[in-house]
């Protein structure tokens, strides 16, 4: 990863101490754990602050970012007592880009080896190059032996010509650099990182759901991000500007009332489905720039459904329509799994079923141990998915063999060992 300043990752030489940062539009927080075992994360120290400078999921002032992660980092390592130096870290901005790549490399004959794969994947990233972006993820998603498809795992098989499909995902260089000038000034390095929503769907998919085919949608507050999952692999990646933060907007807009106002509304009241007895339930809404104890109206909460559900709807028949011009709806299964702050607003599961026409559940953090209360929520399925990124960048940088790996685990697949880095 070129935009990381001088850093390589060090080999398991954390103590099995291991820190995760989500840099957030709403909310930035961090995470610090234990992980002698990739199969046993523990998180030992959280903290947690509301996000300045970051805007849609891209850094727009650079010290009121450095500040806010300082804040979380600080509290994490607080209450965990150890001092944290490496992170991993989501990406978000810089339009993150997918595309699946086909490479393929000689063997003339020879048993396949993962020098080979090895090359395989620095082939991939040589042929494709955007201009101005930086590839964050380089996983190989299938292999063939002289033109026999659907092999898992080509190591110790003889063949001449080694094929690879590689999903490859990008970034603006100039968002990954602001990223890591911000964390580097924090006097942390990036040790790793995964796109937001791919770190998510780790966190919170089940086994089946990565083999069977899934798409993790998370719901943030300046962005919505999916991540398409097949055969245990992330195979599509995509994100739209739009959150919960642009339902606040509209409800402040709405029913002209201040934003913060406006937030707690949505958060007490809110819905994004209708019902018979909304017309009864008034809810008191104080006005922008009027004193709120003699000013205020009153509105039926149908009204207020009214103002959210559009914006909702708009939200997924965007995902509905990058998942099928991309193709990546076909691999994605009949299953959904929202993540992120919007996915607690009641009825969000039943609207997304509605418009994605498929079986949907709210996603929670499910991988990892020790978890306050306070970050067991779905919007915090990306900072405990970057705990999971970052075992599996452990075990993939030390394992040399699949035996080593835990069987029929997450950390079990094939191709683990250098699905991220060369
Ligand atoms: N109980 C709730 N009901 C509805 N919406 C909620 C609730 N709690 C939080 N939200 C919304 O979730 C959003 C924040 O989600 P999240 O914390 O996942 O965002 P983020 O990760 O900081 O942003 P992004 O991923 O877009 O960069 C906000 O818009 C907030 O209003
Ligand atoms: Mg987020």
């Amino acid at each position: 990863m070129t935009y990381i300043p001088g850093k390589k990752p060090k080999k398991g030489s954390h103590g099995g101490v291991i820190a995760a940062l989500d840099i957030g539009s709403s909310k930035i927080c961090c995470l610090i754990a234990r992980a002698e075992d990739p199969a046993a994360i523990k998180v030992i120290g959280f903290g947690h602050t509301s996000s300045q400078g970051v805007r849609a999921g891209t850094i727009v002032n650079m010290e009121d970012a450095e500040a806010a992660i300082a804040n979380a980092v600080h509290a994490a390592e607080q209450m965990a007592g150890v001092t944290a130096h490496d992170v991993f870290v989501n990406v978000s901005g810089g339009r993150p880009t997918s595309l699946t790549l086909g490479v393929e490399v000689a063997i003339l004959d020879q048993e396949v080896t993962d020098v080979d794969l090895r090359r395989a994947l620095a082939q991939g990233r040589a042929q494709y190059r955007i201009p101005e972006n930086e590839v964050i993820h380089a996983i190989p998603v299938s292999y063939s032996l002289d033109g026999n498809r659907g092999i898992r795992d080509p190591r110790g098989m003889f063949g001449d010509r080694l094929g690879v499909q590689l999903h490859m995902v990008t970034a603006g260089s100039g968002s990954l650099r602001n990223l890591a000038t911000c964390i580097g000034r924090c006097h942390l390095d990036i040790e790793g990182s995964a796109v937001s929503p791919y770190a998510s769907g780790l966190a919170s998919l089940v086994e089946d759901e990565l083999d069977l085919g899934c798409t993790c949608i998370d719901l943030g507050g300046g962005t919505t991000s999916l991540a398409v999952f097949s055969e245990g692999n992330l195979v599509f990646t995509d994100c739209v500007p739009v959150g919960g933060s642009h339902v606040t907007s509209d409800i402040a807009r709405g029913l002209a009332t201040p934003l913060g106002h406006a937030e707690r509304m949505k958060i007490l009241h809110g819905n994004a489905m209708s019902s018979s007895a909304d017309d009864r339930e008034m809810i008191t809404v104080p006005l922008v720039g009027e004193d709120e104890r003699t000013q205020t109206n009153l509105v039926p909460k149908s009204q207020l459904v009214r103002i959210i559900r559009p914006r909702l709807e708009e939200i997924f028949e965007l995902v509905r329509s990058r998942l099928e011009e991309s193709g990546a709806d076909a691999l994605s299964g009949r299953r959904v799994v929202l993540t992120g702050g919007g996915a607690q607003l009641p009825g969000i599961r039943e609207l997304a079923q509605q418009v994605l026409d498929k079986q949907v559940r709210i996603g929670r953090p499910s991988r990892v141990s020790g978890l306050p209360d306070a970050a067991s929520g779905p919007a915090f399925a990306t900072v405990a998915g970057l705990l999971t990124q970052a075992t599996r960048q452990h075990t993939e940088l030390t394992i040399s063999s699949p035996s080593v790996a835990v069987p029929g685990s997450l950390m079990g697949r094939v191709g683990m060992w250098l699905r991220e880095h060369l």
